[in-house]
This record gives C-alpha cells, structure tokens and sequence, in this order.
C-alpha cells in the first residue's frame, strides 16, 4: 500500500483545512463543558474532573521511564512471547514493569462472567453485522475524530497504516471472542499493550514536529479522547444496528455494552468515566463525540487508505464506489463530503432505499418475493459487503499481531 506522503495528503486536504480555519468546521471540543455526572458512571461516583486534564499517570510516567531508559525494544521482544491472559509474565521485564502489568491484567470487581458470556453469544450472532459497523461506522468515524486522526497519523505506526489497522483490529476480534477475558483468550493481554502503547504515545507525540504543529493539546489520548474513541466503537455500533432495525434481546445490548466496559477499565479508563448504561453513554456520546468531528487531512488520507484497504481484501469484487456509498449512508452526507468520498449515482441511492429491508430479508422480518425489486437485484452485493466485514473482523484472529510499546514517532 501506498505510504502516507505527509505532503500529498496537506494538498488534499488543504480546501478543507481552510475552511476550518474560517470556522466552517471548527471542532467544538475546545470549548466544549464537561458536566456528565460520574453518578452516571460504573463507578457511580467520583470527582467529575473534566477528563480533557486527566490521563494514564502511573502507565505515562513508568513508559517514559522505559523510553528514556532504552529499554523499550528489549521490552517489545520479552512481550511478544505474552499472548494469553492467564500467562505468566516472561521473565526479565523490568522490576517496574511488570509490578504494574501485574496489577494493570486484574479484571475489574464489577465484571460479570455471565454478562460477558452472554456477550460472547451476540458477537457470534451478529458478527456479520459488528464487521461492518466495525469497519465502516467506527473505523471510518475515527477519521474525523481530530485529535486521534492526528495522533494516528504522526505516530510510529502512521508510517505503516496497513500495519496499524491490522493490529487495531486485533482488539475488535479478541473481544468477540468466546474466551475473550478467560485465562485461555487474548483480551487482557491486548489491552494491557495497549494501554502501554498510548503511554508512549503520550511521551513521544509532544516530541515530534510535525504533531505538534498542528495539536490542539499538549499532551495526547487525554481520558476524554479515550471516551471519545470508545463511543465511536460500542455507542456507534449499537446506535446503527438499532437504526437498521437489528433484532436484538435486551440482555445482549446491555451484554455487549458491559464487555466494553471491561474493556475501557483495561485500557486505563477510570471507572467514574466509564457510562454504566446505554442512556448514560448515549448522552454522553452526545456531550463529547458529536460535536467535535471534523475533517483534518490526516483524517481524509486515513480515510481514503481504509476505503482501499477494504477493496483489496474482498479481492476487487466489492469495489471503493460501493464501500464509499456504504459509508455515505452509515455516517451521513456530511462526514462523506468532509473525507470527499465522491457521490456515487448508482450505488448511494441503493443504499438508501435497499439496506434496511435488506436486513429485514435476512432477519426473516420480510419475505424476499414481497421485497422492493432493489433489494432482489443488491442482494448478492449486500451479502458480499457482510462477507467482507466478517473479513475484516475475523481475518486478524489467525495472525501473530503483537501490539508494541512505540519508541519513536513517524518520521515522515
Ligand atoms: C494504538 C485501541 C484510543 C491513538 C492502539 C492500539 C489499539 C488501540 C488496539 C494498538 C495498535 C497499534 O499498535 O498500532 C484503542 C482503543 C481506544 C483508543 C480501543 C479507545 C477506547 C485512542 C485515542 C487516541 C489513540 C483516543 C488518540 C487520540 C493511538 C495511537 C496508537 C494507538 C497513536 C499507535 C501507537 C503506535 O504508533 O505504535 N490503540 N485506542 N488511541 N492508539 Fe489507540
């Protein structure tokens, strides 16, 4: 795949860029107040700081500590060796290190076993459905999530995005999986990594030019961009399948809810942010994620690599117009335009009057004769675009991702 070339993609997204220094697109996040209460939260209580000033403070500074002191690629080679959760921790970490992955692997005392089986249940069920949302509804919406598209793109990962989307990824298929908080799966241990991973980040990204440049904080992956980053995960995902008309139990919306809430806690989110409910997370998605998307060029070249990305693992037999009409309709016409996701004559009014009784068909909702002619003649590329969701889904499960601690920054 084509290498972000930083100068390509300021080109591309120059137009753009202008309007938002006319105030066109300018993020609300600035200014935005933080006033969800933590009585909301699965803690149900705490400070209520606004999480904007709140990071990771023992991962940071032990990271730092490890970038500093050199030991980060003899650390990165020791973790390769930790795959399963209920794995001893190689031998020779640091001292430090490993006091703090210790205590960072212990699930929360709120998890709930039955919950996360239940959980595990409606991945296998709806897993044709997660791998589009997955893909199309949060992968894409991280594009014009500001702060991450940038983080994203001047990290040592930008410099290989296909790499990064890979391991990404990964997280999205260990917590669908049947064991994927027992000692025998792989959950912990990946977001154990990760949360050391946005560690570095928070020391490294500060120390490049180019990120800081154009940040609009100082520090990146504050506890509220986690938040935000969550919400276009979980929030969005249930937030279309409700809308396309998704059957789904009540224990298993509030099942899949909690095994994201495990997640958050792992990754380092206090638990006074973490929304204990769907109601709680819907007005809190409202509060910090709504209003800050915005198109940046990085976000636009993410885009744009995705979109290829998802063309070339179906083999070209579901093309980019098709994907781009998909997320047109999934995130809206704005977002589209924003990331110029050209209009596609054909295939966005498909999707506008197919996709949802598509879905009917296959929940045996609707009988296909008594479907609308349309949906008859896309159903065969309809099916396709699930197929290729569970790809993406799925696909990572098979191959040796290790997430690694970065020790340096895109130099590009
Ligand atoms: C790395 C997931 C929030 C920026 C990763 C990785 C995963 C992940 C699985 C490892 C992949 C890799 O090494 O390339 C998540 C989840 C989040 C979250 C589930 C929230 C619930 C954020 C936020 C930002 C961010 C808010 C920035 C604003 C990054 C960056 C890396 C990374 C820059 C790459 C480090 C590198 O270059 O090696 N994240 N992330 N993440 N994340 Fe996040």
């Amino acid at each position: 795949m084509e290498k972000p070339g930083r100068r390509n993609v300021l080109m591309a997204g120059g137009t753009l860029g202008a309007l938002g220094a006319l105030g066109v697109a300018t993020p609300a996040q600035a200014s935005s107040l933080w006033t969800w209460s933590p009585k909301g939260s699965v803690a149900g209580t705490g400070e209520g700081a606004d999480p904007r000033r709140v990071w990771d403070p023992e991962a940071d500074d032990l990271v730092a500590s490890l970038i500093d002191r050199g030991e980060v690629p003899k650390v990165n080679k020791l973790l390769k060796k930790w795959t399963k959760n209920g794995q001893p921790l190689p031998d020779g970490l640091p001292a430090d290190l490993r006091d703090f992955m210790e205590e960072a692997r212990k699930v929360p005392s709120w998890a709930d076993e039955g919950k996360l089986a239940t959980a595990y249940q409606f991945n296998e069920k709806r897993g044709l459905y997660l791998g589009v949302t997955y893909g199309f509804a949060s992968g894409m919406m991280s594009t014009v999530i500001p702060r991450e598209a940038r983080a994203v793109y001047y990290s040592k990962g930008g410099a290989d995005m296909k790499d990064r989307i890979t391991k990404t990824a990964k997280l999205g298929y260990d917590i669908g999986t049947s064991n994927a908080y027992k000692p025998d799966g792989e959950m912990i241990v990946t977001c154990v990594k990760t949360r050391l991973a946005h560690a570095g980040v928070r020391h490294l990204l500060p120390q490049s030019p180019h990120w800081t440049k154009v940040a609009d904080e100082e520090i990146p992956i504050s506890q509220r961009d986690m938040m935000v980053t969550w919400h276009s995960l979980p929030t969005t995902v249930m937030q279309n399948l409700k809308k396309w008309k998704v059957p789904i139990p009540e224990a298993e919306s509030e099942a899949f809810l909690h095994s994201w809430q495990v997640a958050a806690h792992m990754l380092g989110i206090k638990d006074e942010y973490i929304p204990k409910s769907w109601d709680e997370a819907n007005a809190q998605a409202e509060q910090v994620l709504d209003p800050l998307l915005a198109p940046t060029p990085e976000g636009i070249k993410l885009a744009d690599m995705l979109l290829n990305l998802g063309a070339q693992l179906d083999f070209g037999l579901i093309t980019k117009p098709v994907l781009g009409a998909l997320t047109r309709y999934v995130l809206g016409d704005q977002i589209a335009n924003w990331l110029k996701i050209p209009r596609e004559p054909l295939w966005d009014p498909v999707f506008e009057t197919a996709w949802e009784p598509f879905i009917a068909v296959r929940e045996g909702l609707l009988s296909l004769e008594k479907a609308p002619g349309i949906v008859q003649k896309a159903y065969w590329a309809f099916d396709e675009i699930l197929r290729l969701g569970v790809l993406l889904y799925l696909s990572e499960g098979d191959l040796p991702i290790s997430i690694q601690i970065p020790d340096a920054n895109n130099p590009n």
